[in-house]
């Protein structure tokens, strides 16, 4: 039986991401008339366990990175095995999904191509219901707009400049409003880059649109961050706090972490985590993100025990949106909070998953984008739906980036006096 949210037919693209590196567009249509497209990100920090993002590896083309083995696979058993299914079944599309890849991580369709279908069919089973996606997903109940982490200073894998910390985060947490707080940031913002001209210092901007100028180390970073909060009239820690992603598995090497690169050096997990707590010590941190490696669990769990009550451990590479780990982390305490990318592991419905199972063992979670983004804002959406309360998007500059906080905004206005937003930071001051 066909109804209007019946699929009728599947379609894909090669586009371009924010690196300029091809990635996946799909579209869907269904039988009412209802269509949709949604687009893939890709990361360039991944976790070893993130489900697969499939590349033709043909070198005659982008360096190997074209995607049109994953779009001829969209156009064709995808299609054959999707066509005729109920978009609103999102559970059912997701498994069939699933089970056509017929891998635990994805690699045969790829987690790519198979993402982009789990997203346009979502999408397009909320036009089909003419409902906002945020609503569609969420319900009713969603009603909470996130706090916005804004990455302004870029380092690590994202940016050539000196800093080994992969990002720098504003946490608006003194605002009443998502806008006023996406005010606080893009002042705070906007007075980074007059700090750097004033000091002769690059305004050029990493993959996620923060600055990456050569300063001395971190600690200058997080001193330039606390200038430009006050320079902008507001005050570090009670109106912005600090939150930082130093991706530590990018500068870990045999059981150790080095440093040099903002010439800290060589440390061990005792002397990382002593770092960690002079940070946390000295500046308006309340949350820090995978601070060390993806297979270090010991450290993660030795952060958590000593930090965990003061600030948020979020774990990325380490628990790449995946139950089994997430699961794990929650019985050995090794994180109080996720970070949620949905093409860490592939489908919408194991994200929600993902969201369900931290919220049931009372973790946090913060949605985010990855480092190679498109104009595609399907993440605001799903932020609101889950109600997670935190999302990072990268800076207030580059569209792609921009597309998430702006659909943001919008949704504030469309929710009116509905909209919530809360401190998720609160329990830490
Ligand atoms: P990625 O970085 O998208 O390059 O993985 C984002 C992050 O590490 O949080
Ligand atoms: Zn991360």
């Amino acid at each position: 039986m066909t109804t209007p949210s019946t699929i009728r037919s599947l379609d894909a693209l090669e586009i371009l991401d924010s690196r300029g590196h091809p990635t996946l567009e799909v579209h869907v249509t269904l039988d009412g008339g209802a269509s949709a497209t949604a687009a893939v990100p890709s990361g360039a920090s991944t976790g070893a366990n993130e489900a697969v993002e499939r590349r033709d590896r043909d070198p005659m083309r982008y360096g190997g990175l074209g995607v049109l083995g994953a779009v001829t696979d969209v156009r064709g058993q995808i299609a054959d095995a999707l066509r005729g299914q109920d978009a609103i079944d999102r559970a059912g599309i997701d498994r069939t999904l699933c089970a056509l890849d017929g891998t635990p991580n994805k690699s045969r369709l790829g987690a790519n191509a198979i993402l982009g279908v789990s997203m346009a069919a979502t999408r397009a089973a909320a036009a089909a219901t003419g409902r906002p996606l945020y609503a569609h997903l969420g319900g009713d109940a969603a009603s909470l707009l996130p706090m916005p982490c804004l990455n302004v200073l870029n380092g690590g894998r994202h940016a050539d400049s000196s800093l080994d910390v992969q990002e720098f985060m504003l946490v608006p947490v003194g605002a009443s409003t998502f806008s006023r707080a996406m005010r606080a940031a893009a002042e705070t913002y906007a007075a980074i880059r007059e700090i750097l001209r004033a000091r002769d210092l690059s305004t050029a901007v990493g993959d996620e649109g923060g600055f990456a100028p050569a300063l001395d180390d971190n600690e200058a970073a997080l001193a330039l961050i606390v200038e430009a909060i006050e320079r902008a009239g507001y005050r570090p820690g009670e109106d912005i706090a600090i939150a930082i992603d130093p991706a530590a598995t990018s500068f870990a090497v045999d059981g150790g972490y080095d440093l040099s690169r903002s010439r800290t050096g060589r440390l061990d997990r005792i002397g990382l985590l002593a770092l960690y707590d002079r940070w946390v010590g000295r500046w308006p941190i309340v949350s820090i993100e995978d601070g060390f490696a993806e297979d270090d669990w010991n450290g993660f769990v030795a952060q958590t025990a000593a930090q965990g009550d003061r600030i948020q451990i979020v774990g990325d590479d380490l628990l790449v949106t995946n139950t089994r780990f997430i699961g794990d982390a929650i019985a050995r305490k090794a994180c109080n909070a996720a970070l949620i990318k949905l093409n860490q592991i592939g489908t919408v419905s194991e994200t929600v998953a993902a969201v369900e199972l931290c919220r049931s063992a009372g973790w946090a979670t913060m949605v985010s984008h990855r480092s190679g983004e498109t104009t595609d804002a399907f993440m605001a959406d799903f932020t609101v739906a889950m109600g997670s309360g935190q999302m990072k998007a990268g800076s207030p500059c580059r569209g792609e980036r921009l597309a998430k906080y702006n659909r943001l905004l919008a949704i504030e206005v469309e929710l009116g006096s509905r909209a919530r937003f809360e401190n998720p930071f609160k329990k830490y001051a």
